[in-house]
């Protein structure tokens, strides 16, 4: 009623003063700083860059190949050679830091493991290949047994068919160590082993391993976001049952807390959550809660999710994909593990 008074007055050029508003008339108008690109760009929040991403990427044995993994178009599985082209792409484009994740030959899984002690196994290849050709390039290596295991669980299985979690701490040590003597920078337990952290930091101290960093996967959830990923890395036909003794529930949020502490009391220089979007309040939990550098991951099932959207030109992948990275900074992430990073990198680079 009143606002149509305003417009006849204003008609007649006797415009109100503030003081005839109606109560409870807006006291401020949020829109106002909305109302021009240069005024967005002047109050924004949040400024996603190629620092705050780190690149998964997929490693095979062979030469010069290259094989599409399923469900992630756009993603391939390269051997060491083009790893170390990918990585050398990575450096040139800003990112920070790759994630390496091998995709064993199945003739080389057993139920020990055995191939993540062999400092000549595929990862350690890929770590040395690329830190010659990339020195400044961060690495980051998964310490968990699923890749070389052949019931495709990320830790040792005993009689019965449990996860025994002490002895898969013992063996997830020496992994961490073979993998740091590579030259890997930061390693990151994704098994959800019980002390492993602690275990993992004693062997890297008494070793000389001193600036060996860890991040650990300190929420992890039992997710079926990781389909596409367990298909990338050759581990998801022969999991033997599920993940649910060592992963986390995801109806749990306090209980990310409890795991987040353990972790940084054992010696974690940082630490994940995953999966990513759906867990962002998970992440904020954690970065409030502990103030340290929390990572998040957008998952393998994520970036399908996404990429079949777009692909039916449901969604602007483009758009979609920025928003959702910075929807991880909004909540407390201080970087993001992303299929996307390259492609996102370039973008970024590009509208500067
Ligand atoms: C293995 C591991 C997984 C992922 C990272 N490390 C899968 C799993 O725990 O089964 C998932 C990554 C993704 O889905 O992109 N420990």
């Amino acid at each position: 009623k009143t606002v149509s008074l305003r417009t006849e007055r204003a008609k007649r050029g006797t415009v109100d003063a503030p003081k005839e508003l109606r109560p409870g008339y807006p006291a401020s108008r949020l829109r106002r700083n909305r109302r021009a690109d240069w005024s967005r760009r002047l109050v924004r929040e949040m400024q996603l860059t190629a620092d705050d991403l780190i690149w998964p990427i997929f490693v095979i044995d062979g030469d010069r190949s290259r094989e599409e993994v399923d469900a992630m178009p756009g993603v391939a599985r390269l051997s060491i050679d083009l790893a170390v082209r990918a990585a050398e792409d990575a450096a040139e484009i800003g990112l920070p830091a790759i994630a390496l994740f091998p995709n064993t030959d199945p003739s080389l899984r057993d139920e020990a493991g055995s191939q993540a002690f062999n400092p000549g196994n595929l990862v350690c290849r890929a770590v040395r290949a690329i830190k010659q050709a990339v020195p400044d390039l961060g690495i980051v290596c998964d310490v968990a047994l699923d890749p070389y295991t052949s019931h495709g669980h990320d830790g040792l299985m005993d009689d019965e068919g449990r996860i025994d979690n002490d002895r898969s701490v013992e063996a997830l040590v020496t992994q961490a160590l073979v993998q740091a003597e590579a030259g890997c920078d930061v390693l990151a337990p994704s098994d959800m082993m019980d002390g492993r952290v602690g275990a993992i930091r004693a062997a890297l101290e008494a070793n000389g391993f001193t600036d060996t960093q860890i991040m650990s996967y300190a929420a992890k959830y039992a997710s079926a976001f990781y389909g596409p990923f367990r298909d990338a890395v050759g581990s998801g036909a022969q999991l033997r049952g599920d993940k649910k003794t060592y992963q986390m529930d995801p109806a749990n949020g306090a209980e990310a807390l409890r795991e987040v502490a353990f972790d940084v009391s054992e010696g974690a220089d940082m630490v994940m959550v995953k999966p990513g979007l759906p867990y962002l309040d998970v992440v904020w939990r954690v970065k409030e809660a502990f103030g340290l550098p929390t990572f998040a991951y957008q998952t393998s099932g994520e970036y399908a999710a996404l990429v079949a959207a777009a692909e039916r030109g449901w969604l602007d992948r483009e758009r979609v994909v920025l928003e959702t990275l910075l929807a991880f900074k909004r909540a407390g992430a201080d970087g993001v593990f992303s299929y996307f990073a390259p492609e996102v990198a370039r973008l970024l680079k590009s509208q500067f």
